[in-house]
């Protein structure tokens, strides 16, 4: 019986298999109820007492022994072998995985952000569902200002509060401002709404960068500095800006930022409506009145603030004719951007 033992490791030692069929069979010859080790466990009855120790030992690790080598084939089988390729072309080209592009405005919209992040700006997030007081009202808009109007705003509610779709995020400014004082120096990009009807060149809902920067002694000075390495940073280093007077309730003095027509290089062309510049920005300093409403003392401090359109500035970089492609999430036009990045 010892030697049976000893052949029967040695023969299982050696078994492979390449497939389930030869895996049932080797557990029917060895493992089954009329396989070969319940055929030695029959003979086991009959040896003789004096052996019943050692033998019955023997016995029992070939069982576990068995055991093993049947999981362990059983397993490699699972985990893959030769045989559960077959039909299959292993050096073929892979079909080609579809892969997501960036929006063109997130993509612009990082741009504008880095560029002023290296400027020393951190950026802030707010509430797109806000009310009259840090959309309007801080920002020193008179009571009968056509922006509160329902032609401009979308309001949600008018009592007890005025609740309301923030029309530009200034209100994140008026916010930080509230809770923090100078030095202040943050951009706020988000959505923001207004009652226009929707065409090619408008929509009721667009994104904006807006910037603040209140400190003791900010000038103009720093603001069209700032502007101007912004502008060549976006649209390269030969671009040139120029600031025209222009009117916000919250800015004194105000001004709108040109920059020099890349497309003809500011001779004039029909983009730029033959006059070598498009417009980019509003800016300006912060009207004291803005300061005092959030808590910061205007005999001390002064700042500037300027605000964008990300679709404008995406528009310029990409020449999109049609802002309404920005929300069609149209693949053809999105996967265009693929590259951009
Ligand atoms: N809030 C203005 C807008 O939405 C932009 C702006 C911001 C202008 C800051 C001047 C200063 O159009």
């Amino acid at each position: 019986m010892l030697e049976k033992i000893s052949a029967l490791t040695e023969e299982v030692s050696n078994v492979k298999v390449s497939s389930k069929e030869e895996l049932e069979s080797f557990r029917l010859k060895y493992l089954s109820k009329k396989g070969l080790v319940s055929e030695l466990m029959e003979e086991f009855r009959t040896v003789p007492p004096e052996q019943k120790r050692e033998l019955g030992q023997k016995l029992n690790s070939l069982k576990v022994f068995i055991n093993d080598k049947y999981n362990e084939l059983k397993d490699n089988l699972s985990s893959g072998s030769a045989s559960d390729f077959a039909g299959i072309d292993l050096t073929r080209t892979a079909t080609q995985f579809p892969v997501g592009s960036r929006h063109p405005i997130s993509i612009i919209k990082n741009d504008i952000v880095r560029i002023f992040s290296d400027m020393g700006f951190t950026v802030v997030e707010g509430p797109e569902i806000e009310d009259d007081w840090h959309v309007f009202s801080s920002l020193n808009f008179p009571a009968d200002h056509p922006a509160r109007d329902m032609q401009d705003t979308f309001f949600i509610s008018r009592n007890p509060l005025d609740v309301l779709l923030r029309t530009h995020t200034s209100s994140v400014q008026t916010r930080t401002m509230e809770r923090n004082q100078p030095p202040i120096r943050i951009i706020c990009p988000g959505r923001v709404y207004r009652n226009e009807a929707i065409s090619a060149r408008a929509h009721c809902f667009f994104h904006q960068v807006e910037g603040l920067y209140i400190d003791k002694n900010v000038s103009f000075a720093d603001l069209r500095q700032v502007l101007l390495n912004f502008a060549q940073e976006m649209f390269g280093p030969e671009t040139k800006i120029r600031l025209r007077p222009s009117y916000f309730p919250f800015t004194e003095p105000s001004a709108e930022l040109d920059i020099s027509c890349d497309i003809c290089g500011g001779k004039g062309c029909p983009f730029c409506k033959e006059t070598g510049w498009v417009e980019i920005l509003g800016c300006g300093m912060v009207d004291p009145n803005v300061l005092e409403a959030c808590g910061i003392d205007s005999s001390v401090y002064s700042g500037y603030a300027f605000g964008m359109g990300i679709e404008r500035i995406t528009n310029l970089k990409y020449k999109v004719k049609d802002l309404r492609m920005f929300s069609e999430n149209d693949v053809r036009f999105l996967a265009e951007f693929e590259s951009a990045r």
